[in-house]
């Protein structure tokens, strides 16, 4: 008999900023059995999802593709191919997420200058503009939608003004992708990262990527080649000190194994292919423009319920990130003791907050496939039932209500 019992998760409604609920869709998919990774059917499955992510990104570029690995690891696979050692980075931050930039950034050596909005609060892209022709970056990295305050960030005119000064613009749209409109090309951004665990819902665990030619041309100038893979007469590194540093997170490598020359690098994640494959699927057919809309809807009846409970909402509303809504702690609650309780009690997470917004704030999600009527009206009943548990004094009732108002007045 062995000591551990079955695998057996309990049921949740995840209501958090991701990893949120996982469509039953893509979990049946994540369960077919195996293909090589250069069996023609299965290279088949890449092209088709490198064709999907190109409509998710809304894009023309030529490599869409995924970085096997959480969010993280798209960003470091494009910071690191894209910032050779010594070049200046200007990295805009207005949450947790653009400090991960930064030291990203750090970390591939690039000589970073930062600029910083209080949390709660974005960027006007005059401000952004002005520091680009102070600093004169070769390179922008920003974060389109923190997840750690709920806020977005407008890119359209910073991406412009680098298209017109020769500055590479790369985007975190690991939050936004699939939730919230991300123009790839109309908005100028030279390369983008998404993530599968929010708007996506597909597990974490592959990171899609997008850049254009621009960004190619130096991935391309910066090319090393693996020593077993070399050719005859090729040198083992072509750069020098200016190569890409590291080998798994090697865009140049990537692109080779992703084109129709299927040059080998690593062993490919099938199975999450399989399931990144079903959630674009899922996605497209959807349609982008009516799956923000979702997010939209489900977003303006968790306020209003919100609101109408007597809860403020954290943040500046003129640039609240949609699928993300934050909430103020009411004064003398214990944020995380009716956290637990909503867990416990009816099995719904929402998350905390980190940095200046710990135990100020609780952040609840509208992704992908947890964006619903049913979860909006559950987290909001129960999260009513939780505050009156603690004390809080509250018009019992009206949140669930005005959210239902909402939902009614869509339909009519
Ligand atoms: C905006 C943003 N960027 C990057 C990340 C990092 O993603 P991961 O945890 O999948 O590496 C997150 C994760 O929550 C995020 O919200």
């Amino acid at each position: 008999m062995t000591p551990y019992s079955d695998l057996s998760p309990s049921p949740r409604t995840i209501m958090t900023p991701g990893p949120v609920e996982v469509d039953p869709r893509v979990l049946r998919a994540l369960s077919y059995p195996i293909l090589g990774q250069f069996d023609p059917e299965f290279t088949a499955l890449m092209n088709e999802t490198m064709s999907m992510l190109r409509s998710l990104f809304q894009t023309e570029n030529r490599w869409a593709y995924p970085i096997d690995g959480t969010s993280r690891s798209g960003i470091e696979a494009v910071l690191t191919s894209l910032i050779v050692p010594g070049e200046k980075v200007l990295v805009p931050i207005y949450g947790r997420f653009g400090h991960l930039l930064h030291e990203i950034a750090e970390r591939c050596g690039a000589e970073v200058a930062t600029m910083e909005k209080p949390w709660g609060s974005n960027f006007d892209p005059e401000e952004i503009i002005a520091a680009i022709r102070k600093e004169r970056p070769s390179l922008v990295a920003m974060v389109h939608g923190e997840t750690s305050t709920g806020r977005i960030q407008p890119l359209e005119e910073v991406g412009r003004f680098c298209r017109e000064n020769d500055v590479l613009l790369v985007v975190d749209a690991v939050a936004t992708i699939g939730g919230v409109p991300v123009e790839a090309d109309a908005w100028f951004l030279d390369a983008v990262i998404g993530g599968t665990q929010k708007c996506l819902s597909v597990p974490s665990g592959m990171a899609p990527i997008t850049y254009n030619e621009r960004a190619e041309r130096k991935i391309i100038a910066r090319k090393v080649i693996e020593r077993g893979l070399r050719q005859p007469g090729q040198p083992s590194e072509s750069s020098g000190l200016a190569g890409i540093r590291s080998n798994y997170f090697d865009l140049a490598q990537l692109q080779d194994y992703w084109s129709p020359a299927r040059l080998n690098h690593h062993t490919e994640m099938t199975s999450m292919l399989y399931g990144l494959r079903e959630g674009l699927r899922i996605l497209l057919a959807e349609g982008l423009e009516a799956r923000f809309a979702r997010h939209r809807l489900q977003e303006r009846a968790l306020m209003a319920g919100l609101t109408a409970m007597g809860l403020k909402l954290y943040g500046d509303p003129s640039c609240k990130l949609p699928v993300v809504t934050c909430v103020e702690i009411p004064p003398g609650v214990d944020g995380e003791s009716v956290r637990a309780m909503l867990l416990n009690r009816f099995g719904i997470e929402i998350a905390s907050s980190f940095g200046p917004l710990k135990g100020r704030i609780w952040r609840i999600g509208t992704m992908g496939y947890s964006a619903s009527m049913r979860n909006v009206l559950l987290v909001l009943g129960a999260l009513e039932a939780a505050l009156l548990k603690h004390g809080v004094k509250l018009p019992a009732g009206e949140g669930v209500q005005a959210a239902l108002a909402v939902y009614e007045a869509e339909t009519a």
